[in-house]
């Protein structure tokens, strides 16, 4: 009896370990779209600060950048081996190719999300700000890792 179960458990680890994404698995479809409506609703977000803060308008602001800043933590499981092609995708095979700077980029425009925040309690040039803590990082990844249109 407990050899038998013994050898269901062994089973049971060698077929999860063959299907690792079996239990709710995401298709490829789901994780492109699913990764293309995160950076659009982060737009979305950014332009609304932006437009927040012209009228100083700052406590309004701070929550947009921490869902901005959850977005990107979020995104780095949008990106697996599987989902390089299709879909529309305007990723590029550099992100593979670079996996760890593409990741330490998107964890840093995570983190600058967090400071801008506090950095909008004190800064003097609203726009200087955003644009070194925001916009910036938008730039420094899409100009290696997505495709130019
Ligand atoms: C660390 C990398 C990285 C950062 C930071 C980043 N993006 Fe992107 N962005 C991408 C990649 C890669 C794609 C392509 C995703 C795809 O098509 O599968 C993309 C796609 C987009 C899209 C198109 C979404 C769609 O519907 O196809 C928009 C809009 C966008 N980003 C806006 C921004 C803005 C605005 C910022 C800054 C506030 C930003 N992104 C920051 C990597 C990044």
């Amino acid at each position: 009896m407990i050899q038998k179960i013994k050898i269901i458990k062994t089973l049971i680890i060698i077929f999860s370990l063959c299907f690792p994404f079996t239990a709710n698995a995401q298709t490829v479809e789901e994780i492109i779209k699913g990764r293309k409506a995160m950076f659009s609703e982060n737009y979305q977000n950014a332009k609304k600060i932006s437009i927040l803060l012209k009228s100083k308008k700052i406590e309004e602001a701070k929550p947009l950048m921490k869902k901005i800043s959850d977005n990107y933590i979020k995104l780095l499981d949008y990106f697996p081996e599987n989902t390089k092609e299709g879909f529309k995708t305007e990723a590029l095979p550099t992100i593979w190719e670079n996996k760890d700077e593409f990741n330490a980029l998107m964890k840093k425009a995570s983190d600058d999300m967090i400071k801008l925040a506090k950095a909008i309690e004190t800064a003097e040039d609203l726009r200087a700000a955003q644009k070194e803590l925001m916009w910036s990082n938008c730039t420094a990844c899409h100009s290696r890792f997505r495709a130019p249109h």
